[in-house]
C-alpha cells in the first residue's frame, strides 16, 4: 500500500501540468539545424551562392552534419526558415519552392536528406503572409499540411506574423489538427505564446496539447546581450512556464548561435549549458562548414548533451542570485541533479563561487558524487555534508555540474548557503 501511494505521489511530482500532443515526437527536447539566425532572408543566389536560401545550402548543412559527427551526436533535424517559397501559390493553391533556388523541389530535397538518416523541417505562417511577406497559411491549413507530408516533411516550424492575436490559438490548433489528419508524423513548433504575451497570458496546457514546442520570447540575435535577455525572461516567468515542460513538449528559447560571431568561448559554453538546463530544443543557427573546433567540441559535448536530453524530461528553473552569480539546476533522472552557475559580473577576472555545507545546509545528504562538466570535465569525487566545493567561474562564463547522490535510500538534499558563498567569495579570490 505504502508503495502504492509512493509511486503514485512520484507520478503527480513526474507528470508535467498538461497532457502533451500525443503524435510520438519529441520526448526529449528537438536536435538539429535551421537556417534563420545565420542565414536570415538572403535570397541572391547570383551574388552570394553560398549562403542564399538554396537547396544547396541544406544539402551541404546535410553532408557536414553526417560527416562531422553532428548526427551521432543526436543533431537530426535539417530546417528551412522563412523566405524559401516562391511569392505565389501553384494552380492549385498550393506553396511551391522559389524555382530559382530549390530546382529539385521540396520532395528531392526531403529525399536527399533522408538519404543521410536525417529529417527536414519546413517554416510557414498561421497568418495571411510570413514575417518576410511571403505567403502565409491563414485560409490553407489542410492544403499545406497535405502539401508537407505530400513532400515527406518531419518538422513544421509554424510563425504567427500577420495574425489577429485573437485568432492565434484557433490558428494553432487547426494546423496541429490538419497535420494530424495527413497521418504523417510532422514536429509541431509553434510561436503561438510569443505573439499572444503582450495581449494576455497565454494558456499552456492548450498550448502543450498542441504543440510540441513553442517559442516564449523574442528572437535570438548572435549577441550575449540577446542570450542575457533570454534568460532573464525565462528566470522571471518560469513559475508560468517551467510546469508546462515536458516529454513531448518544450518551450523553446530560440536558436543556439555558438559557433558564429558574438559571444565569447565562456559565453557559448553558458548558452550550451543554461539551454541543456532550461530542457531547450537544441536547434543550431550556424554554418557548420566552417566551424572552430573548439565550438564544435561544445555543442558536440556528451555530458552536456546528455543533461538536455534527459529521461526525466523536467526543465530546469533558476534558484538563486548571490554575488552576481545566477544559479539554475535542473533535476534529472536517477535523482541526480544538473547545476549551472553562471557568472554575471562583466568585469575583472575568475571568481570562486563556494558551494558548501554547514549543519542545517547539506549539499549532500549523507554523501554524492559530484562532476564539473564545464569549464572542463573534472571529477570532483565523494562529498559528504561536510564538504565544500569551490567552482572558478570566468566573466560571463558557467561552471556546469551533475551531482549523483550515494545513498542506501537514493534520496538527496541540497541546499545553496549564500551567506556563505558572499564570505567565502573574499577569500577565495
Ligand atoms: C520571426 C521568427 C523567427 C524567424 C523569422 C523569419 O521573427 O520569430 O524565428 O522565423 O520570423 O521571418
Amino acid at each position: 500500500m505504502i508503495c502504492v501511494l509512493f509511486l503514485l505521489r512520484l507520478l503527480v511530482f513526474i507528470r508535467p501540468a498538461a497532457e502533451a500532443l500525443d503524435n510520438g515526437l519529441a520526448l526529449t527536447p528537438t536536435m538539429g539545424w535551421l537556417h534563420w539566425e545565420r542565414f536570415m532572408c538572403n535570397i541572391d543566389c547570383d551574388k552570394d551562392p553560398d549562403n542564399c536560401i538554396s537547396e544547396r545550402l541544406y544539402m551541404q548543412m546535410a553532408d557536414m552534419m553526417v560527416k562531422e559527427g553532428w548526427k551521432e551526436a543526436g543533431y537530426e533535424y535539417v530546417c528551412i526558415d522563412d523566405c524559401w517559397p516562391s511569392h505565389q501559390r501553384d494552380a492549385r493553391g498550393r506553396l511551391q519552392a522559389d524555382p530559382k533556388r530549390f530546382p529539385g523541389g521540396i520532395k528531392k530535397l526531403a529525399d536527399y536528406i533522408h538519404s543521410k538518416g536525417l529529417k527536414l523541417g519546413i517554416y510557414a505562417d498561421v497568418g495571411k503572409n510570413t514575417c518576410a511577406g511571403y505567403p502565409g497559411s491563414l485560409g490553407h491549413y489542410e492544403t499545406d499540411a497535405q502539401t508537407f507530408a505530400d513532400w515527406n516533411v518531419d518538422l513544421l516550424k509554424f510563425d504567427g506574423c500577420y495574425m489577429d492575436w485573437t485568432l492565434l490559438g484557433e490558428g494553432y490548433i487547426n494546423m496541429s489538427k490538419a497535420l494530424n489528419q495527413t497521418g504523417r508524423s510532422i514536429l509541431y513548433s509553434c510561436e503561438w505564446p510569443l505573439y499572444e504575451w503582450p495581449f494576455k497570458q497565454p494558456n499552456y496546457t492548450a498550448i502543450r496539447e498542441t504543440c510540441n514546442h513553442w517559442r516564449n520570447f523574442n528572437d535570438v540575435y548572435d549577441s550575449w546581450s540577446s542570450i542575457k535577455t533570454i534568460l532573464d525572461w525565462t528566470a522571471s516567468h518560469q513559475d508560468v512556464i517551467v510546469p508546462s515542460a515536458g516529454s513531448g513538449g518544450w518551450n523553446d528559447p530560440d536558436m543556439l548561435v555558438i559557433g558564429n560571431f558574438g559571444l565569447s568561448h565562456d559565453q557559448q559554453e553558458s548558452q550550451m549549458a543554461l539551454w541543456a538546463i532550461m530542457a531547450a530544443p537544441l536547434l543550431m543557427s550556424n554554418d557548420l562548414r566552417d566551424i572552430c573546433p573548439r565550438s564544435k567540441g561544445l555543442l558536440q559535448n556528451k555530458r552536456i548533451i546528455d543533461i538536455s536530453q534527459d529521461p526525466l524530461g523536467r526543465q530546469g528553473y533558476h534558484t538563486i542570485k548571490v554575488d552576481s552569480f545566477e544559479v539554475w539546476e535542473r533535476p534529472l533522472s536517477q535523482n541526480r541533479l544538473a547545476v549551472a552557475v553562471l557568472n554575471r559580473q562583466e568585469i575583472g577576472g575568475p571568481r570562486g563561487f563556494v558551494i558548501r555545507a554547514v549543519p542545517g545546509w547539506k549539499i549532500c545528504d549523507p554523501q554524492c558524487n559530484v562532476t564539473q562538466i564545464l569549464p572542463q570535465y573534472k571529477e570532483l569525487g565523494v562529498q559528504t555534508f561536510k564538504s565544500e566545493v569551490v567552482l572558478s567561474v570566468n566573466p560571463s562564463g558557467t561552471a556546469l555540474l551533475t551531482i549523483t547522490p550515494i545513498s542506501r535510500f537514493r534520496t538527496y538534499k541540497l541546499h545553496w548557503q549564500d551567506t556563505s558563498v558572499r564570505h567565502k567569495q573574499e577569500t577565495i579570490l
